[in-house]
């Protein structure tokens, strides 16, 4: 596996790569990678042919009192997986090499609606640097398909807009989302838990899946149904920021005339902020 830190090298060597016809997939992430992080990696060899994982630690997407300071950095362990998983290039570039030495001053990029709510109203400015840094990445490796995770759900739905708002041409993939036996959402906010904390998060998906279990046996009051939940938790020690049953396609509220459906949760267990949801589609 090439590793890569400059921009100037990156671009050089996927202009031949592209020069031999074959198609180029990103995968996009903060590093201290996991399973999940590696089923995108699986995903994007089998839809593409030469694989970039970048591992970069964004520090526009973090608001003040964020745990940027102490995100984990585990270069040299996330290269040895990648390679194990045959990813074709790693992109690790410096702040400085991606945003040059102003990046209190940057063009940003905002999607309007989408990152108002849920994790948007909480982290106000959080989606603006997904949204920028997923652009300059696009931009550089100019890739015919990016591979997200469906549990970054929101993250996903503003990275598709996104694109075809700029007009990106990109072919973005969402990847279910890999769990633990016990259902808890792998991340790397988890190392972060206790093994009793961990037990505790996994709660959060329980309550998912039973909510979506009551929808699906007719239940429509979606107000009760997250209050119910929100109340589960509290009762477990957990406090939530929203437990929430929105249209999928663009996390308003759902309605009782809504088919597609997905619930989402963002919770905090000890120093982790957790999030996760399930989608339902009530026509199947
Ligand atoms: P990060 O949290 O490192 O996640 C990188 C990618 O892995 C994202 O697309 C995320 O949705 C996906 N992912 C995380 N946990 C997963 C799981 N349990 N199962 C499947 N996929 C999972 O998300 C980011 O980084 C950043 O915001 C980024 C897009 C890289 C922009 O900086």
């Amino acid at each position: 596996m090439l590793t890569i830190t400059k921009k100037a090298a990156l671009r050089k060597r996927l202009k031949a790569i592209s020069a031999t016809g074959q198609t180029i997939g990103l995968v996009p992430t903060m590093g201290n990678l996991h399973a999940g992080h590696l089923k995108l990696i699986d995903s994007a060899k089998r839809n593409s042919d030469f694989v970039v994982c970048t591992v970069f630690i964004n520090p526009l997407q973090f608001g003040p009192g964020e745990d940027l300071s102490v995100y984990p950095r585990t270069l040299d362990e996330d290269a040895r997986k990648l390679a194990a998983a045959r990813c074709d290039c790693l992109f690790a570039p410096s702040v400085k090499e991606l945003y040059g030495s102003n990046i209190q001053h940057q063009t940003t990029v905002h999607v309007p609606e989408l990152t108002g709510m849920l994790c948007g109203k909480s982290r106000p400015g959080h989606f603006d640097g997904v949204a920028t840094v997923v652009n300059k990445l696009f931009n550089l490796v100019r890739p015919d398909t990016a591979f997200f995770g469906l549990k970054d759900y929101q993250q996903l739905l503003v990275i598709r807009k996104m694109n075809v708002d700029l007009g990106l041409g990109v072919e973005v993939f969402g990847i279910e989302t890999q769990r633990e036996s016990s259902g808890l959402a792998l991340s790397s906010r988890n190392n972060a838990l206790s093994a009793e904390q961990r037990e505790r998060a996994s709660l959060i998906y329980q309550c998912l899946v039973d909510t979506a279990d009551q929808i699906k046996l007719g239940k429509k009051n979606f107000t009760d149904l997250e209050q119910s939940a929100t109340l589960c938790l509290q009762e477990a020690g957990i406090e939530t920021d929203y437990f929430s049953v929105c249209e999928a396609g663009n996390l308003q509220a759902a309605t009782e005339r809504s088919t597609e459906l997905v619930i989402l949760a963002a919770a905090q267990v000890g120093s982790s902020r957790l999030i996760d949801n399930i989608r339902l589609d009530l026509d199947d």
